[in-house]
């Protein structure tokens, strides 16, 4: 690690500290063995292969990854782009550093893939910018793609298969991972949330149909392509099938990436990160829900809890309203300010917090933190708004009995009061 900042070098330390039992993207991959399948085949074919597969996006959302491309595909256009999102920020999320570490081969061929299967001629990175560390080892790999034949033009041979990737790096913000920002900083633009639709595979980048995919996605594609569909959809669950990166940290013996197939529970990998104590676990990050010991048997994945992959496992000595309050202040802090409910919303979320903090919550308060998260996730203009309100909820929901402690009973004609000047 050297020449790294002590930041760089504990990110660098984490990403290499695999833990992947039964794994299929952190284990032994083969080098191009998809790529060199996709290219003997019609791009038709390989939409239908992932399709077929089941593969959904791993950044959290999870959409039919073979869907998305099947719409980019069949817009008229002159020019297609894919993007691949690298810029994870979801605090807790540290699963694609580990694969743009020690896997970049493999997400290029993904890339690769995806550009053969929309038709796409260019291929855009984008990094997120406290990764600008990984800049010129990712350089180096592109370098050696194009020297291989792997980028460039008539790939592997094959006339018209013309791609080749650009690194876009990012600045430091989290809202540029939501697509429409992400877009629009790769087009030279401030990086805010474009409204939808039209979606990114219909008008993305500069206006042409792009497919934007997280990082372990692209590399779930490449190994589609080499063991084929029916291999990766007999993993995992019926509503998500094949493995998940999870990244864990927190209050364990082992954090690290971990790779599984979707459907394990939350106790099970509890277990295997040595979080015997565990008190309460922030599945899928801040934007996503906190359990619970009495949830700890509920499933990972689409059909129960999904996640993108963060798992932050809490002790019992840890006090959940100061963490909620953390990740309000996270939200507060990130907002790209476009919007009103999400940009003053959240900053009276947290005011609505610290009178359960300090004692002066009453019950109408509870009632307040309800109406205010749904106004916020009703009105917001993207999916940071639509989910910021949910460490407030998820523990309002999960853990009653925090808010019921330091809650005065309800009082007639009392109203919960909002310091606007501050918002
Ligand atoms: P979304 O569900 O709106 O969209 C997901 C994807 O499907 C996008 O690429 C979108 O373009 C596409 N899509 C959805 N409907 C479509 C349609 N009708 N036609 C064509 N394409 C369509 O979710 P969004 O807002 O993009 O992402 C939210 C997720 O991001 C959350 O689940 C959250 O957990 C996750 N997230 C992940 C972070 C990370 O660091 N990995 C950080 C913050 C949030």
């Amino acid at each position: 690690f050297a020449g790294l900042t002590p930041q760089q070098r504990v990110h660098a330390q984490v990403a290499s500290n695999i833990r992947a039992p039964g794994a299929v993207l952190l284990g032994e991959v083969p080098r191009e063995a998809g790529l060199r399948r996709a290219a003997t085949m019609e791009p038709r074919a390989i939409i239908a292969a992932i399709i077929a597969s089941g593969l959904r996006g791993c950044g959290g959302a999870g959409f039919a990854t073979g869907r998305k491309w099947e719409m980019a595909a069949r817009e008229e256009a002159s020019r297609r782009v894919v993007i691949c999102n690298a810029d994870e920020g979801e605090p807790g999320t540290f699963k694609d550093r580990v694969l743009l570490t020690e896997r970049p081969h493999l997400l290029f061929e993904g890339m690769t893939i995806a550009a053969r299967a929309i038709g796409a001629a260019e291929g855009i990175l984008y990094l997120r910018g406290e990764y600008v560390y990984l800049r010129d080892h990712l350089e180096a790999v592109l370098a050696e793609r194009r020297a291989a034949g792997l980028l460039g033009h008539a790939i592997l041979g094959c006339g018209g298969f013309d791609f080749d990737i650009r690194l876009q790096l990012g600045a430091g913000a989290y809202v540029c991972g939501e697509e429409g920002a992400l877009i629009s900083s790769c087009e030279g633009l401030r990086g805010e949330p474009k409204t939808r639709p039209p979606f990114p595979v219909q008008r993305g980048y500069l206006g042409f149909p792009t497919v934007v995919n997280n990082v372990e996605t692209l590399c779930h594609a490449a190994r589609i392509l080499d063991l084929g569909p029916d291999w990766y959809f007999a993993m995992g669950t019926a509503g998500s099938h094949g493995t998940k990166l999870f990244s864990v940290s927190g209050d364990c013996r082992a954090p690290g990436v971990y790779e599984l197939p979707y459907g394990i529970t939350v106790g099970e990998l509890l277990a295997l990160a040595g979080a015997e104590d565990a008190a309460a676990v922030q599945v899928g990050g801040p934007s996503g829900v906190m359990i619970g010991r009495d949830s700890f048997h509920r499933r990972l994945g689409f059909d129960d809890l999904a996640t993108g992959g963060a798992i932050i496992v809490f002790n019992g000595s840890r006090n959940i309203l100061e963490i909620v309050d953390y990740y309000l202040a996270f939200f507060v802090h990130e907002s790209c300010g476009y919007c009103t409910p999400c940009r003053v919303g959240n900053v009276f979320l947290r005011q609505a917090i610290a009178k359960f903090r300090h004692g002066h919550a009453s019950a109408e308060d509870v009632e307040e933190l309800r109406t205010l998260s749904a106004t916020i996730i009703e009105t917001s203009r993207c999916g940071l708004g639509t989910t910021s309100p949910n460490p407030v909820l998820s523990t309002l929901s999960h853990f009653p009995l925090v808010y019921a402690a330091v809650t005065r009973p309800a009082q007639d004609g009392q109203q919960a009061s909002f310091d606007i000047q501050s918002a």
